[in-house]
């Protein structure tokens, strides 16, 4: 039988003697069988270094919101790089930038620029401190904010060590880390106001900000149960603390304006990061004058030598230029689009019986393959999604799909982007039949 992965499979090879465990990031590791080698892609397509042709639902890890090799990005960075590539200063672009930013994001009076949300996540809680003279930082159970020490704090903790409900442990999940960058974090689970509330207040007065994923897009596509987003926007007031909104994967994507327009609020600070560059390095920090000022005075350190840097914003004026061109459109589409996906995989799981499902809003989905015996119903937080999931058997799943041509992340975690069209929707799921009947024929339930 031929390989289908074989160049991939050779080339992870050849990288074991160069590059660290063979990939520039922990989690690309995970993909089964193989991590694997792309040589192009186009809109919602893109091609392995074997030929094959994969409909892409992973798009960069969601900064693909344009699709692939978009018509005009090319040319707009391609002609700044002519220019320069590079000015560690000024130039009238990075103006031209933050002014889309402030047209689109309700919560952006000023900007600043980094290449990495994370860079831009320590950034927000070095602010958040200094502002508010206080040392702790809250943030909800199973989110991401990036990989940097205090961006990780109490991200995906194993059962055994979870602490109770009414006190989640502030685990770290990396060796190396600063041991008191855990001693400046709570964390609260997510979708409970009366729990947080009450964390909040056996912290009162030493807390300086709360952030949160509007949508938990990294941890199961969990979206805010009724009155969540309303606490913590009354607890900040409450209590003079800052509401952080990180906007890396939700920006741009439910609403023009983000998760803050599509769910109606407004933070004191964003951070941004993969769409606005549309797969450059290129994040921002944005927020209220207020809550920004001690960037302005200058007594917040803000650094970075390649803050700016050209050839991002001459790629992020083309991505922002793109929005605001779609005049709020395109939320609605690729909502339409995605909620077919999501039945679609729904029908063919239940076809085959296997307990597959889908949840969250349309443009970005995770599909939860449950455990034999799991309870039904969405699920509304991080230990509910631990105990419900069947890990292995999603693995399984999403490599026959692969093997179809259909690629989702490998947790389980879909976009559809603004290249997705309704004939990548109906040919995605005549692939995905044919992946859930091999995997129906393969898996064997414990
Ligand atoms: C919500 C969230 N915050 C921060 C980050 C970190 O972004 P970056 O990988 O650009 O540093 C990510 C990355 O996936 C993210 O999903």
């Amino acid at each position: 039988m031929t390989d289908r992965y074989a160049k991939s499979r050779k080339l992870f090879h050849r990288a074991q003697n160069s590059i660290a465990a063979g990939v520039n990031s922990g989690i690309r590791k995970m993909e089964q069988p193989v991590p694997l080698y792309f040589s192009h892609g186009s809109g919602s397509r893109v091609w392995d270094v074997d030929g094959n042709e994969y409909i892409d639902f992973q798009i960069g890890q969601g900064a693909l919101l344009y699709g692939h090799a978009p018509a005009g990005m090319a040319e707009a960075i391609g002609e700044q790089a002519k220019l320069g590539t590079h000015w560690a200063a000024q130039c009238e672009l990075e103006i031209d930038v933050a002014e889309r930013l402030q047209k689109l994001m309700p919560g952006a009076e000023l900007v600043r620029f980094n290449n990495s949300a994370t860079e831009v996540v320590l950034s927000a809680f070095r602010l958040a401190r200094a502002h508010t003279g206080r040392p702790l930082i809250l943030k909800f159970e199973g989110a991401y904010h990036g990989w940097a020490d205090e961006g990780l704090v109490g991200f995906c903790p194993p059962a055994d060590k979870w602490g109770d409900d009414e006190s989640p442990t502030r685990l770290h999940p990396s060796q190396g880390v600063i041991p008191e960058v855990l001693g400046t974090f709570v964390v609260a689970r997510w979708n409970d106001p009366a729990h947080l509330r009450r964390i909040v207040d056996a912290h009162h007065g030493q807390i300086a900000a709360i952030v949160f994923e509007p949508v938990m897009c990294n941890t199961c596509c969990m979206e805010p149960v009724p009155g969540l987003i309303e606490t913590i926007r009354e607890l900040c007031e409450r209590d003079g603390m800052l509401m952080i909104a990180d906007e890396t994967i939700t920006g741009f994507r439910f609403a023009p304006g983000g998760a803050q327009e599509y769910l109606g609020f407004t933070p004191d600070l964003t951070i941004l990061g993969k769409a606005i560059g549309g797969g450059v390095p290129f994040a921002a920090l944005v927020g209220k004058k207020s809550a920004m000022q001690k960037i302005i005075d200058g007594t917040v350190v803000h650094a970075g030598t390649l803050n700016g840097n050209p050839l991002c914003l001459a790629a992020s004026k083309w991505c922002l230029d793109h929005i605001i061109g779609l005049g709020g459109t395109h939320p609605k589409i690729a909502n339409d689009l995605g909620q077919q996906l999501m039945t679609g995989l729904r029908s063919l799981a239940d076809k085959h019986d296997i307990p597959l499902r889908p949840q969250g809003p349309g443009p970005a989905f995770h599909a939860v393959m449950l455990k034999p015996g799991a309870a039904e119903g969405p699920i509304n937080d991080y230990r509910d999604y631990v105990r419900r999931q069947d890990a292995p058997r999603w693995t399984h799943l999403r490599t026959c799909l692969l093997e179809q041509g259909v690629r989702a992340i490998e947790r389980g975690l879909w976009f559809v982007s603004l290249a997705h069209r309704q004939q990548d929707i109906d040919e995605a799921l005549v692939k995905a039949a044919a992946a859930f009947a091999k995997h129906a024929a393969e898996w064997k339930v414990a």
